[in-house]
């Protein structure tokens, strides 16, 4: 799948655009605040629905302005179709070859995306929430399947917090308990094959961008053992039986997928503890370049690489080394100050679209 055409009306600060984009690489090059990643952001808002930047829509409109825009023409196996978004006061809405979807489902995925943000590094801090957001954001662009389940689990569980606020009735408890298991035996197969697909990858990735043999390791620490998936049911039952007294005094739920993690490793040591800055950025683009391979297989088709502020922190070798293990075959749209950063690397000629004060040319 290629972007041919990206469209935007009032986005940021980005009053008008029409660009047509090259099937490689587009760079996407202007001084800083111009409007570099305020346009790449409208593309990932095409594939997910949401801004990975902020949680509140109303952002992305254009000052003083009603609505924002975008409207994204992607091309496969010759076919296209047109993919429009309006972000207005009151919500959004999601057109797909002119015709509205009710539901966000219906859009997510088809402009399929892979983002690379110097954000994403938080991922390997402290916090499982930003783990547990890309493997969530991941496996629900390819998997419809999964994205119901998550839903139904995250209402499910809400319910449950909600009912341990109040007086307890536990047949409400039970009822809600063997919905959740349910959703999860979704959840946490999708979980299990994502992750070992990225741990299968992600050492030769690793080498292939810089080089060294650093052994990485990717875990799904899970809440439940789920090693034997004919026992999974009865094990997840047994688990809540066991702690829904516990649950009743603290009156949260405990147990459950909204606590799984995935751990990193290098070397066999957590990633956090012994790779450096550098280290981990060059993991995080091995992660997004596995992610690629993952798309691809499951949905037989390419996605689309963003690599928002990826050059500037990488040293000249890496560069070079990361241009060539980019397939030819993947459309990448690239972010960057400085075209320096970027000559020396390139085998080809990128299409150049330079960004200045939300004019884009
Ligand atoms: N809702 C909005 N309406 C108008 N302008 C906005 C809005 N949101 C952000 N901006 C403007 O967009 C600009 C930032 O754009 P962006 O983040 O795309 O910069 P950039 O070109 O990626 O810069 P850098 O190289 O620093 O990352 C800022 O000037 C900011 O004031
Ligand atoms: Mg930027």
């Amino acid at each position: 799948m290629i972007l041919k055409k990206l469209k935007l009306r009032n986005f940021r600060n980005i009053e008008h655009c029409e660009i047509v984009l090259d099937p490689g690489i587009n760079v996407f090059l202007g001084n800083n605040g111009q409007g570099k990643t305020n346009c790449i952001e409208s593309v990932v808002f095409s594939s997910t629905t949401r801004s990975f930047r902020v949680t509140n829509d109303n952002a992305m409109i254009k000052h003083d302005c009603p609505f924002a825009s975008i409207e994204c023409t992607i091309e496969e196996d010759g076919k296209k179709t047109v993919l429009s978004s309006v972000i207005h006061s009151k919500g959004k809405s999601l057109f797909v070859a002119s015709k509205q979807v009710p539901k966000a489902s219906e859009f997510i995925g088809r402009l399929n995306a892979i983002l690379f943000s110097p954000n994403d590094l938080e991922m390997f801090n402290i916090s499982p929430r930003e783990r547990r957001k890309l493997m969530d954001m991941e496996i629900g662009k390819i998997s419809l399947k999964y994205n119901a389940a998550l839903l139904k689990y995250q209402k499910c569980l809400k319910e449950r917090n909600q009912a341990l606020k109040m007086e307890c009735d536990i047949i409400l408890l039970t009822s809600l308990e063997s919905q959740m298991v349910d959703a999860q035996l979704q959840i946490i197969e999708s979980r299990r094959v994502f992750v070992e697909f990225l741990n299968q990858r992600l050492t030769h990735k690793m080498k292939q961008l810089c080089d060294e043999d650093l052994e990485l390791g990717v875990r799904l620490k899970s809440w439940i053992d789920f090693s034997d998936k004919s026992k999974l049911r009865e094990l997840m039952q047994q688990k809540y039986d066991e702690t829904r007294e516990r649950d009743i005094l603290l009156k949260v739920t405990g147990n459950g997928c909204h606590r799984d993690d995935i751990e990193f490793t290098m070397k066999g040591i957590p990633l956090n503890e012994m790779a450096s800055q550098g280290q981990k950025r060059m993991v995080l683009l091995a992660i997004k370049l596995c992610l690629i391979d993952f798309v691809r297989m499951t949905k037989k088709t390419s996605p689309v690489l963003i690599l928002d502020d990826v050059l500037s922190e990488l040293d000249q070798n890496n560069r070079i080394r990361l241009f060539q293990v980019l397939d030819k075959e993947v459309q990448t749209l690239i972010t960057t100050t400085d075209l320096d950063e970027l000559k020396e690397s390139l085998v080809k000629s990128p299409k150049i679209f330079r960004v200045d004060h939300g004019i884009i040319r």
